[in-house]
């Protein structure tokens, strides 16, 4: 069982989008997900679940004060797929201690493939919690310059504060071709910038999320990504994440 964080400092980079499409990637390909959802924006539990009420009793504030994560857990329609909802009772623990979730991890007793983790757009107890647990901590960027400083940021506070530093990569996700062929355009100059900075040139993977609207679609309608046809570069871009966090081919023909 893998545990995989995605973490960013700056909101809307695509932290909770790529939980979701990863999460049904890999269950498509046979593999079982857990996803935790540990921001109380609730954007994945939101979609995994179709009835809110369900998360009035298991979500991840109460599993975070037991002593057992199984107890916590909700099925999704996706058989391959279980949740821990996010609460707005994460408020209440957000000075809390911040190796509880690495501690709980052994109370999955293995049962799952992969751990997908969303969290806030901050730096908080919680979302340490979310750091330290993780196997993998990833960190989707945008091509501009507030994603750049918060990411040096961001490097510099694992690097320092956390044990996580060498368990931390990022990935540009909003990549457009048509800026391909302009030297000028401000995708190439943040493309530049991210892979010539001595640390996030280092940590920088070998896949990039397309900017489509797609990406929207798939959360709020449920449609499908497929490998062929309009949502072909989506769907080939979450496989290549997927294969790279899993270290196997990941690649079902729809998700
Ligand atoms: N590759 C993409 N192309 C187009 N829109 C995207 C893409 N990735 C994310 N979005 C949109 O941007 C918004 C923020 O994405 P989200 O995943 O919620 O970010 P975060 O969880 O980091 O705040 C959402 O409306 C989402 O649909
Ligand atoms: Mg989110």
């Amino acid at each position: 069982m893998k545990v995989y964080t995605f973490a960013s400092l700056k909101g809307g980079t695509g932290k909770s989008s790529t939980t979701i499409t990863a999460a049904e990637c890999c269950a498509a390909a046979g593999k079982k997900v857990l996803v935790l959802d540990m921001d109380i924006n609730n954007s994945c539990s939101f979609y995994f679940l179709q009835d809110s009420n369900e998360s009035d009793r298991s979500n991840i504030a109460y599993a975070l004060q037991s002593d057992n994560l199984s107890d916590f857990v909700i099925k999704t329609k996706n058989g391959n797929i279980n949740i821990i909802p996010s609460s707005l009772r994460l408020v209440d623990l957000r000075a809390m201690s911040i190796s509880i979730l690495k501690r709980l991890m052994v109370t999955l007793n293995n049962r799952y493939d992969a751990v997908f983790i969303d969290t806030a757009p901050t730096y908080d107890n919680i979302v340490l919690n979310a750091i330290n647990a993780a196997d993998y901590v990833i960190t989707p960027i945008n091509y501009d310059q507030f994603n750049f400083n918060t990411s040096v940021f961001l490097g510099q506070k694992l690097r320092l504060e956390t044990e996580s530093f060498d368990k931390w990569f990022l990935f540009f996700n909003g990549y457009e071709s048509r800026y391909d062929s302009n030297l000028e355009s401000l995708q190439n100059q943040y493309q530049l910038l991210f892979s010539q900075h001595d640390i996030l040139g280092k940590k920088l993977l070998p896949v990039r999320f397309p900017f489509t609207r797609n990406m929207r679609k798939f959360a709020d309608t449920n449609e499908l990504l497929c490998s062929k046809g309009q949502t072909e570069k989506l769907h080939n871009a979450v496989c290549d994440l997927c294969s790279l966090l899993l270290e196997e081919e990941i690649r079902p023909e729809k998700f």
